[in-house]
């Protein structure tokens, strides 16, 4: 057949001519066709492939937009470790890492500073010159399967030049530009979805799709910046390898330095925190490297980071705002917060609208009046804060703060709590904190309660039909179909959920109670510590003060909270409900060792790819405790993107920190 023939080799130097447009368009940013003929190139291809089955290439031009949807994600084991980089967070640091490595090189070195793209780490494998997968760093040794999503990236080649290497693994960062982002963002709340809180977010999210379909709706785009196995082909310089990513068609960094002593190094980094928010999208550091490849073998890896580069992070973000109002929020504790409604501002990679201003002291101390500008700081998750007024701007228009007298939701009087600055709204019955104390007690981190969510605390508390917890356990179905909006299912969800709350563990309902500073980790410590309710409610300050964990203030609103009637007569009805009361035995562990992480204590801090309560059940199942603040008694403080102080502490008293890489590696091993 020659028509076959024919169209093979049509098929052939269409591919190649996409692909060479396609790298042209996005690495050299100097197309040589218009749209139109790049489509029109791209219909004939496609028009070939309809008519030519079995000229079909998943690598195809064509084949972008994502074929099939997957039902899971397999996993891909790395040829060689995908590892992490080891974070500096000052200049100090960065300079000691310089002078390190100075000496083994027996002299000044050659680096290059490129940024730290703030995105999800890949490996791409082409194997003679044909994209074969693309995967997930995972543990650093194995990782997901994300070529179908991967696929759909348009600056990403899907076939190599032919004078490409054999055998090449590209690692790079997959990012969403910020103005993808938020023009997906937009859309989404157009059409009532929720946002996405960050880029990196909705990047992770979008690798994640089984359906390719979704992932090539959403704007990605990759960088690429370093390699893993490569074979026919040798780099001696980051030069080179800047050189050979550009011949293959692939994205390298847009912004780069050279210095060859710790001065130029210091110099670059701060240039590149000017020039980082003029790159279309996010960046949390910059990454400085060996420039020569031999000295980066010579100077080899941790095991968790290779010595030839090193990770410097950014301070904080900051953004200039007005305050538009300042609005008061009632915590469960009856609590008077203020917030500030700001207009909004793109900080950090999300849009802010809203900063907590602690207390009514803290607005003094700062004089934060409406209509002020402000300056705001993001970091990490963090919620923002005002970290200062522009008083120069102010325009004499600007409304002092004033702490109302009475509870904005019952218009009680409310009372100055005489031990801390907050004020507070004494009416327990007050809408606004049994409301909080429900939500507080159904969330997920605390009793778990399905078909329990805020619209329906809100509907229960506004018809009256509870002011506590236990009010939970007597709701009987005649009562909630009443509510608005509400069907047999959801009733009976609702029930079932409650029912099921009864078999949480203790320290689950204690956390739930809500009592002021009394965290999940102090709740777990407190069961550990005295096995009932009962012997924590006959405890007394001394007592408490003997528990891990428990200061002289977490103790005394312990002992406040037992010491309350109402407290007391809503404890006991939650007895009769049949809530435990007594702390489970603890569960058996396999091969009957010891827990594997018996006697540890550990900190979360930092994004990490699951919630922190997730991760720190996954931790308290394995018989390890977990606690918000670092100490001299922490075991470990787990670290995921964006760690703060929490790292700064732990590195000062020489608590071992790991990454989440590390964490997963552990969890896996095998400990018999
Ligand atoms: S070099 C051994 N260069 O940041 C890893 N990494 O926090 C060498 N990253 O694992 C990586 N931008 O996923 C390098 N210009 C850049 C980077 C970069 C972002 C990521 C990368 C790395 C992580 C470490």
């Amino acid at each position: 057949m020659a028509d076959i023939i024919a169209a093979k080799d049509r098929v052939r130097q269409l591919t190649a001519e996409l692909e060479r447009h396609n790298r042209l368009y996005y690495i050299e940013a100097q197309p040589e066709i218009s749209d139109h003929e790049y489509d029109r190139l791209l219909r004939e291809l496609g028009d070939l492939e309809a008519e030519f089955p079995e000229l079909l290439s998943p690598n195809s031009p064509t084949q972008r937009v994502g074929g099939a949807p997957i039902p899971g994600f397999t996993q891909i084991a790395h040829p060689e470790r995908m590892m992490s980089l080891d974070n500096s967070y000052s200049e100090e640091e960065v300079v000691e890492w310089y002078n390190r490595q100075k000496k083994v090189m027996g002299g000044d070195f050659e680096t290059i500073i490129e940024p730290k793209v703030d995105g999800v780490a890949v490996a791409i494998r082409y194997e003679d010159g044909a994209l074969k997968y693309a995967a997930t760093r995972g543990d650093g040794r194995t990782g997901d399967d994300i070529t179908q999503n991967v696929r759909t990236i348009r600056s990403l080649p899907l076939n190599l030049p032919a004078d490409a290497p054999q055998t090449f693994e590209v690692r790079g960062e997959i990012f969403m530009p910020n103005d993808g982002f938020a023009k997906m963002n937009a859309e989404r709340l157009e059409a009532g979805e929720a946002p996405f809180v960050n880029p990196r977010n909705a990047t992770a999210g979008s690798l994640k799709q089984l359906d390719p379909k979704v992932a090539a709706q959403r704007p990605l785009d990759i960088i690429c910046h370093g390699f893993g196995q490569l074979e026919g082909f040798a780099l001696a310089t980051q030069d080179e390898f800047r050189d050979l990513l550009k011949k293959a068609g692939l994205r390298g960094s847009d912004a780069r330095w050279r210095a060859g002593n710790s001065d130029e190094i210091l110099a670059a980094i701060r240039e590149l925190d000017v020039r980082r928010h003029d790159l279309p999208y996010e960046t949390d550091g910059a990454v400085v490297k060996v420039f020569s490849i031999a000295a980066q073998k010579q100077l080899g890896s941790t095991s968790k980071a290779p010595r030839w580069a090193m990770a410097f992070k950014f301070q904080a973000e900051q953004a200039q705002t007005k305050v538009l109002s300042i609005e008061i929020q009632i915590g469960r504790t009856g609590a008077l917060t203020p917030v500030a409604n700001l207009e909004p501002v793109f900080v950090s990679g999300s849009t802010v609208a809203r900063a907590t201003l602690h207390n009514e002291e803290e607005i003094r101390r700062k004089d934060i009046r409406v209509g002020d500008c402000v300056i705001i700081e993001k970091a990490g998750e963090i919620i923002p804060a005002v970290v200062e007024v522009k008083k120069e701007l102010r325009t004499g228009d600007e409304v002092e703060f004033v702490m109302p007298t009475e509870c904005p939701s019952c218009g009680t009087p409310v009372v100055r709590d005489p031990v801390q600055v907050a004020v507070r709204c004494p009416n327990y019955q007050c809408t606004e904190q049994v409301k909080r104390r429900l939500r507080h007690y159904a969330q997920r981190g605390a009793m778990d309660i399905q078909g329990l969510g805020d619209v329906m605390v809100d509907l229960i508390v506004d018809a009256g039909l509870a002011i506590d917890v236990a009010d939970l356990y007597d709701l009987k179905f005649e009562d909630l179909i009443k509510l608005e909006r509400q069907g047999q299912r959801s009733v009976e969800k609702l029930l079932d959920g409650i029912a099921a709350s009864k078999q949480q563990p203790l320290w689950r309902m204690i956390f739930g109670f809500g009592i002021l500073h009394v965290g999940s980790s102090s709740a777990q410590s407190l069961v550990g510590h005295f096995s009932s309710i009962d012997a924590i409610r006959a405890a007394s300050l001394e007592d408490l003060e003997a528990v891990d964990d428990i200061g002289t203030i977490v103790a005394k609103s312990i002992t406040d909270y037992f010491g309350n009637e109402q407290n007391i007569a809503m404890i006991e009805r939650l007895r009769d409900a049949g809530l435990p009361f007594e702390a489970a035995p603890p569960e058996p562990t396999a091969g009957g060792g010891s827990a594997k992480f018996a006697d540890t204590t550990w900190v979360i801090t930092g994004t990490l790819s699951e919630s922190r309560e997730g991760i720190a059940d996954t931790i308290r199942a394995l018989g390890g405790k977990v606690t918000g603040s670092v100490s001299k008694n922490t075991t470990y403080l787990l670290a995921g993107e964006k760690a703060g102080s929490k790292m700064t502490k732990a590195e000062k008293l020489g608590v071992r920190v790991l990454s989440e890489e590390e964490f997963r590696t552990m969890l896996a091993e095998d400990d018999a």
